[in-house]
């Protein structure tokens, strides 16, 4: 807030001595308010200047045309402190007239630039479990914060729907089961059938070439074998668009490996002109010794393609879709080395967008309570997850408001959220040790508190109907009062570092800073009293929160009740 004009009144104050990019490089926030809205530090001045940081900081503050939004400056060993004008600083929340948070309040930084973003990602036939919360949810976030900037954002579920995993699971079904019984089915049923398939086919290794063989099939393109193909992967997609829609995610492409199974031959032929390709045991290489790598395997003995030969033709194709400006990939740190491969095997290729890639990587996650931990093989689906957080979630609320109406759509709002939030709460890199306990706690850094807060500030804003005056902004200006007002204008930085950093979790603390600020001035003031002009500015205070707040929820992909 008020950035631009103390940087333009610092600059004519310097008379020249300092650019305002250098301005603008040194003004901060203090960490406490007492020192002040905005900072400059004049530290890193003093060697161009050749003068002492406090002796910069005294001539700035004698020269200095104060702007009007700025009430006093304060000098304080080399720092020039301001303390903005409280009033001027709540004026900007009119801006927030009939803002409903689905456009942006500033700039559009984005306009005009395309971004792809492969997230989720899901294996067909495989278990959709609690390994894939993160890579679902921090996607799902950015892709969010990039469209709210005005990025072109392009949303790509990059189906792991290839593999001899396709062959097993035909074996299986044939031996043990049918397609009918599948279709009938959820995609548990599958999962057990592949465990059943592991479980047999150590006994009995000629399993394993009925299912190579039925792999071969599907590569052939053979009638029947596809059919069974196509079942599997409609099964699968059924089950995980129910947690997709729950979740809030959506894509704008589903295009997965099997996608780019003619696609590969032109990206193998650039390889071969460069040069790049080499023989190793019958197989096809990229060798990255000089770069400290592994080789990057691309084609098997026996002809068959892998993972990072599908990725290399995803990236071609990627770019001549929707000719990005940046692809990211928000897949698990484990992954780190195929995308350090990938990526230096499309820049040897000489691949326009080499540069543009980016691998969002994060930590994993795993389940405190033993009733759900994966000893025994045993997956943890993220529905089982869910629900069980819901369920939980809906005793707490039934305790907590027992009159409440639809009692189950918030009982799903704030369990699938608090799930949501757990992922979303630190930053990405960082394991996670998932309490269920500890993100339905209403009074933590959690989920639960933050719609609480909303449902609060929903509650009051119904109480007293439409304000009766103009609303006087003087009664903005106590503490509590102020370090709300600033909280909600600095929405827009906590989505732009967002994005900046590919790190949801600035949001999401965001929204749990907004809440704890309103809730000190909530207790510490009186919001509706006889003073109509007061109480129709610290209306419009709480309704620019229950705004911020919706708007924070909805781009991490977590619901807003109106009541809890
Ligand atoms: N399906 C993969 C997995 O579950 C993730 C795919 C990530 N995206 C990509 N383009 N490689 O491990």
């Amino acid at each position: 807030m008020f950035e631009k004009e103390i940087i333009s009144a610092v600059y004519e104050a310097a008379a020249g001595r300092l650019t305002k990019e250098e301005i603008a490089a040194a003004l901060e926030t203090p960490k406490e308010s007492r020192l002040g809205d905005l900072a400059l530090p004049c530290f890193k001045f003093s060697r161009s200047l050749r003068k002492a940081p406090p002796a910069i900081a005294g001539e700035i503050a004698a020269a200095i045309k104060l702007p009007e939004c700025v009430e006093r400056t304060e000098l304080a060993g080399g720092y020039l402190n301001f303390f903005f004008d409280r009033v001027k600083a709540a004026a900007g929340l009119r801006g927030l007239d009939g803002w409903t948070g689905e456009s942006t309040r500033g700039e559009r930084e984005g306009e005009g630039k395309t971004i792809c973003l492969d997230y989720s990602s899901v294996n067909i036939a495989k278990p959709f479990h609690i390994g894939h919360l993160s890579t679902t949810v921090i996607g799902a976030a950015l892709y969010r914060i990039f469209k709210y900037l005005g990025y072109n954002a392009v949303g790509i579920n990059h189906l792991g729907d290839w593999g001899t995993q396709f062959g097993k699971l035909i074996v299986a079904v044939k031996k043990w089961s049918s397609l009918a019984e599948v279709e009938k089915n959820e995609e548990y049923f599958l999962n057990s059938l592949y465990v059943r398939y592991h479980r047999e086919a150590e006994a009995d290794p000629a399993l394993d070439d009925e299912a190579r063989a039925w792999f071969r099939r599907i590569e052939d393109g053979d009638k029947e074998a596809l059919a069974y193909f196509d079942a599997f992967k409609k099964v699968t997609m059924k089950a995980v668009g129910k947690v997709y829609d729950r979740l809030g995610v959506t894509f704008d492409s589903y295009a997965g490996e099997s996608f780019y199974n003619d696609k590969m031959q032109p990206c193998l032929d650039i390889l071969k002109r460069k040069g790049l390709l080499v023989d190793s045991d019958g197989a096809k290489v990229v060798r990255l010794d000089d770069y400290d790598m592994p080789p990057c395997l691309l084609v098997k003995a026996d002809g068959a393609t892998l993972y990072a030969t599908r990725d290399i033709a995803a990236a071609y194709y990627r770019k001549k879709e929707y000719d990005f400006d940046k692809c990211l990939y928000v897949v698990a740190y484990q992954q780190n080395l195929h995308f350090k491969q990938l990526f230096k095997v499309l820049e040897l290729m000489g691949f326009d967008g080499a540069g543009d890639m980016e691998h969002v990587a994060f930590g994993m996650v795993s389940l405190e309570d033993g009733a759900m931990s994966t000893r025994g093989g045993r997956v943890v689906w993220l529905k089982e997850v869910l629900d069980r957080a819901v369920e939980k979630a809906r005793a707490i609320v039934a305790e907590k408001n027992p009159d409440c109406e639809n009692k189950d759509d918030i009982a799903e709002a704030v369990g699938v959220g608090a799930v949501v939030f757990s992922a979303l709460w630190n930053s990405r890199i960082k394991d996670i040790v998932f309490s269920f306990d500890k993100v339905l706690n209403f009074d933590g850094e959690t989920s639960p508190y933050v719609q609480y807060t909303h449902a609060r500030c929903s509650s009051v804003l119904r109480k007293a109907g439409a304000p009766a005056a103009e609303p006087d902004l003087r009664a903005l200006s106590s503490d509590e009062a102020y370090e709300t007002v600033k909280a909600v204008l600095s929405f827009e930085d906590a989505v732009r570092s967002a994005a900046r950093y590919r790190e949801p979790c600035y949001v999401t603390r965001y929204a749990v800073d907004l809440a704890e600020k309103f809730n000190r001035f909530y207790y510490a003031e009186r919001i509706i009293t006889e003073d109509e002009a007061a109480t129709a500015a610290k209306l419009a205070l709480t309704d620019a929160v229950a705004r911020t707040l919706r708007a924070a929820l909805s781009l991490i992909g977590i619901k807003a009740p109106d009541e809890m």
